[in-house]
């Protein structure tokens, strides 16, 4: 059915139902002025060659040095960034003078803190109603793993409240993190060096790679960084609560030899070597969900619990 007269203001409700990341697009003036607002219109375009886009409305106070600029940057905020996702969406005088930034390969601003960045020349300007839209040619890009910022129905979602509250409710020390991680068509496990047996890395909070503290520090003293996206399964034994994470490791070129993390063939698991059963069922169904390209989240004991499937390429 088509709708003869649309209402703008509804129709940006019907828009904000689709969840996004949210991004500070920034640029330099004539003047070379550092220049950005808050965007959620982000999205990738072409990888050969690599292309981004974002929309800005006309109306907008920077949209005259945008749509005459050479260039510019896209930086996607992580999720205690709102601060600056509010004053880079306001009018207000000094949006950077409340953050550190420096300068990339085309001379816009990039944001400290942000968990990606994509430096871009300006490849088009295309007039589409009352914003135009911005396509950049990326020249240079940066990404880390630190949780993204989200935005849907008009409010910020925080992706890595979760990771906060595994570490708020473990006071009592009865909560153990881990992850199943892979790496390269490996996963990665904990060597016992005295029983040889097997484990999930596990750590008694997530902490933080920089300070190699917790279960980033120990993957990091390993070589690996790692990103952890979705909750895998949460179960308890009796006296302790695990909290197991799913995510991807990257060897940063370090990787220590001699290390307790080890790699092995997810289709080739040395079985025998895993000593704690949930975690042996823990390791089958991630096989199992890998190559039916579903993602579960167990909630229960030990022993017995509910599988929640939560990302699925079919449908749930
Ligand atoms: C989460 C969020 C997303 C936004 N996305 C866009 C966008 O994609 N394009 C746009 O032109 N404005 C967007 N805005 C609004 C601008 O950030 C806002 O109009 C800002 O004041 C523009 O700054 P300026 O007037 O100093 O240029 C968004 C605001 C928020 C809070």
């Amino acid at each position: 059915m088509l709708i003869a007269t649309l209402d703008p203001a509804d129709l940006r409700r019907a828009f904000s139902s689709f969840a996004t990341g949210v991004t500070v697009v920034t640029t330099r003036s004539s003047s070379a002025e550092p220049v950005g607002f808050t965007a959620n219109s982000f999205s990738s375009v072409s990888l050969d060659p690599p292309m981004l886009l974002v929309c800005v409305a006309n109306g907008i106070r920077s949209y005259p040095v945008f749509s005459s600029a050479g260039s510019f940057a896209v930086n996607i905020l992580a999720d205690d960034q709102q601060e600056v996702s509010r004053s880079f969406a306001s009018r207000g005088a000094d949006k950077f003078g409340a953050v550190q930034w420096t300068e990339g390969q085309t001379g816009s601003p990039l944001l400290d803190g942000v968990v990606a960045w994509f430096d871009c020349r300006m490849h088009q300007i295309v007039p589409a109603g009352d914003h135009s839209i911005l396509v950049g040619r990326i020249i240079n890009y940066g990404y880390n793993n630190r949780a993204p910022l989200g935005f849907c129905g008009g409010a910020y979602l925080r992706f890595g409240l979760l990771q906060d509250a595994t570490e708020l409710g473990n006071r009592d020390g009865r909560v153990r993190v881990g992850a199943v991680l892979e790496c390269d068509g490996d996963v990665l496990l904990e060597e016992d060096p005295r029983t040889h047996t097997l484990a999930v890395p596990t750590a008694a909070h997530l902490g933080n790679a920089a300070k190699r503290s917790g279960l980033f520090g120990k993957l990091a003293e390993s070589g690996y960084e790692i990103t952890l996206p979705f909750l895998f399964s949460v179960y308890e034994d009796g006296r302790t609560q695990f909290v197991v994470h799913r995510g991807n490791a990257i060897c940063c070129g370090e990787c220590r030899e001699n290390s307790t993390i080890k790699l092995f063939t997810i289709d080739a698991i040395p079985w025998e070597r895993i000593a704690s059963p949930p975690e042996r069922l823990m390791l089958e169904r991630y096989q199992r969900e890998r190559a039916t390209n579903v993602t579960g989240i167990y909630v229960g004991t030990a022993e017995s619990g509910d599988l929640h499937t939560v990302l699925s390429s079919r449908p749930l």
